[in-house]
């Protein structure tokens, strides 16, 4: 069992729900908080410990709520604030935190602080955006790029200036060096950490701070036409900027003002950069999400040479953390392809840290295939062509084989994925050697084996298909042997003396099994082993 003082974000698996997609209980086609109300039974079941839900906000949707119109109020296509205590009652009863999505970098420009600021120029909440005048040719006043294709300014006519966004024109971003912003944005934490939300996710952190004398970013000598529009620059000086450590940390001081809360940062950079999100202290964000296996080549010697670098960059307390897909990414089932998935589960749920585990992967969903007059998503709209879109993995969690995968009534907003009258929960929980029983013990372990939740990581062995590693604590070893191809592989131990036995196959039908010097591994097959407390693999 976890020690009784660890966190529970340290020892707990986290679920990302994106609400749009998960539950649809009013008939619309849209999910919404009732439709994760009724299914958190299921996710009882499956054994997580905390959601993250992805923004359920007042927003326009002009990129599916990460565009607030209104930081306190709920959608009205996801229901209400009455529904929002509901979900944190049922929540709590059944010992499922709940983390909110928190979007500091931008605003919708229909909220009331941006159509205030773009009324006039010596409106008060001018300065809450980032203004700029023409540079001389009329055209934008630098080249700084939106993420979303296009420059990253907006001409607007009736002031005569341009303003700033990091992602799409629909979203201006806040003006983090004011502190009435900052003061804001912290009214708006304490608002929702009063009303019993666990913590957040603090969208896009790294961009909230640019450059104050606008210099141009430089440009990329890497780029190669075809890529990314955005990477045609290096964006020295609209990301990553050294002040943004000290608006994280007047975040994270709000959060501390409650007890037993979170705060986690998404942020995309190099491991040796992410680290110091931690904050010199530790007073950054609890973790900085850890998306290195995202493009990891999914290979035994990259993966553990990866581990080996994000375990040495961590602060010395700095708590880790893995995740293999998200609302931004491909799906996990298609990237790493099926005869992977297990291995996959396996080694997102035994890595030491705080696992995030994205809604579906546990039945093994796909990117699903949109046509051109499907897409929705804003991102694929500006930048079409080139294999970004977003939609394919936001696709309605696959419930059954009935109509819409029992996700809804009505026509969903987005296609199911085609698979789904084999790939769904329904069927797979009726099959004990299913994907989704997989994640279901891999949890149960976790929780079990305190060496799962909570021990060291020591890596083994990295070589051709074969990953090897145990995780230690105290009296407690659990190795994990991760067969990354599909031959069958011998293992033979250089430490004769290794014994042990099967904890869980990734074919469930080895529990239990003897283990010694030499382990014979399927192939796709992971293996973890619980170790004898006096012969170590080592
Ligand atoms: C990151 C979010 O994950 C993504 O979905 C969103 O489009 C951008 N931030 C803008 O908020």
């Amino acid at each position: 069992m976890p020690a009784e003082n660890a966190k529970w974000w340290k020892t707990g698996v986290i679920y990302q729900i994106y609400p749009r997609s998960f539950q649809d209980s009013n008939h619309d086609g849209v999910g919404d908080l009732r439709g994760i109300i009724d299914r958190l039974p299921y996710l009882v079941e499956l054994g997580v410990d905390a959601i993250w839900l992805s923004p359920i906000f007042t927003s326009p949707m002009a990129d599916f709520g990460y565009d607030i119109a209104d930081y306190t109020g709920v959608d009205p296509l996801f229901g209400n604030l009455a529904d929002l205590d509901s979900l944190i009652d049922a929540g709590r009863r059944n010992h499922l935190k709940l983390i909110l999505d928190l979007v500091p970098n931008h605003t919708s420009d229909q909220h009331s602080w941006f159509v205030e600021s773009r009324a006039s120029r010596d409106n008060p909440k001018r300065d809450w955006y980032i203004w700029r005048d023409a540079a001389p040719d009329g055209g934008p006043p630098n080249n700084w790029l939106s993420e979303f294709g296009g420059s990253g300014w907006e001409f607007d006519s009736s002031t005569n200036q341009y303003y700033y966004h990091t992602f799409l024109s629909a979203q201006p971003d806040l003006n983090w060096r004011n502190p009435a912003v900052r003061e804001a944005m912290h009214d708006v934490m304490r608002f929702w950490l009063r009303r019993g939300v666990d913590g957040f996710r603090v969208d896009a952190v790294w961009y909230l701070i640019k450059d104050d004398q606008f210099r141009n970013n430089p440009v990329n000598p890497d780029f190669r036409p075809g890529e990314l529009p955005r990477d045609a620059l290096i964006p020295l000086y609209t990301a990553d900027l050294p002040e943004v450590h000290d608006a994280i940390g007047g975040m994270r001081r709000v959060l501390d003002e409650f007890p037993d809360r979170v705060l986690l940062g998404e942020i995309y950079l190099p491991i040796d950069r992410l680290v110091a999100y931690y904050g010199r202290k530790l007073d950054g964000v609890h973790f900085p999400y850890n998306f290195a296996l995202l493009t990891a080549k999914w290979e035994a010697r990259s993966i553990a040479q990866l581990i080996d670098e994000y375990e040495a960059a961590l602060p010395p307390g700095g708590w880790p953390n893995w995740v293999l897909g998200n609302h931004d990414r491909p799906r996990l089932a298609t990237r790493v392809g099926p005869n992977q998935v297990r291995v996959a589960a396996m080694l997102l749920m035994t890595l030491r840290g705080t696992p995030t585990l994205y809604y579906g992967d546990e039945i093994g969903m796909q990117q699903a295939a949109i046509l051109p007059e499907q897409v929705r998503d804003p991102f694929e709209k500006n930048v079409p062509g080139i294999g970004i879109g977003r939609d394919g993995c936001r696709t309605p969690m696959q419930w059954d084989g009935t109509k819409s995968a029992g996700f809804s009534d009505a026509d969903p907003w987005l296609p199911v994925g085609g698979n789904f009258r084999e790939v769904n929960v329904n069927s797979l929980s009726k099959d004990r050697g299913s994907l989704y029983w997989l994640y279901r013990r891999l949890i149960d372990l976790r929780r079990k084996h305190i060496a799962l939740a909570e021990g060291s990581y020591k890596p083994l062995m990295a070589s051709g298909e074969l990953l090897l590693f145990y995780r230690e604590l105290r009296e407690e070893r659990v190795l994990i042997a991760l067969n990354m191809g599909p031959e069958p592989i011998a293992v033979s131990f250089p430490d004769e003396r290794v014994s042990g036995y099967v904890l869980l196959s990734a074919f469930a039908d080895r529990e239990g099994e003897a283990v010694s010097a030499k382990l014979d591994l399927r192939g796709n097959e992971g293996l973890l082993m619980k170790l004898d407390s006096d012969r170590r693999a080592n």
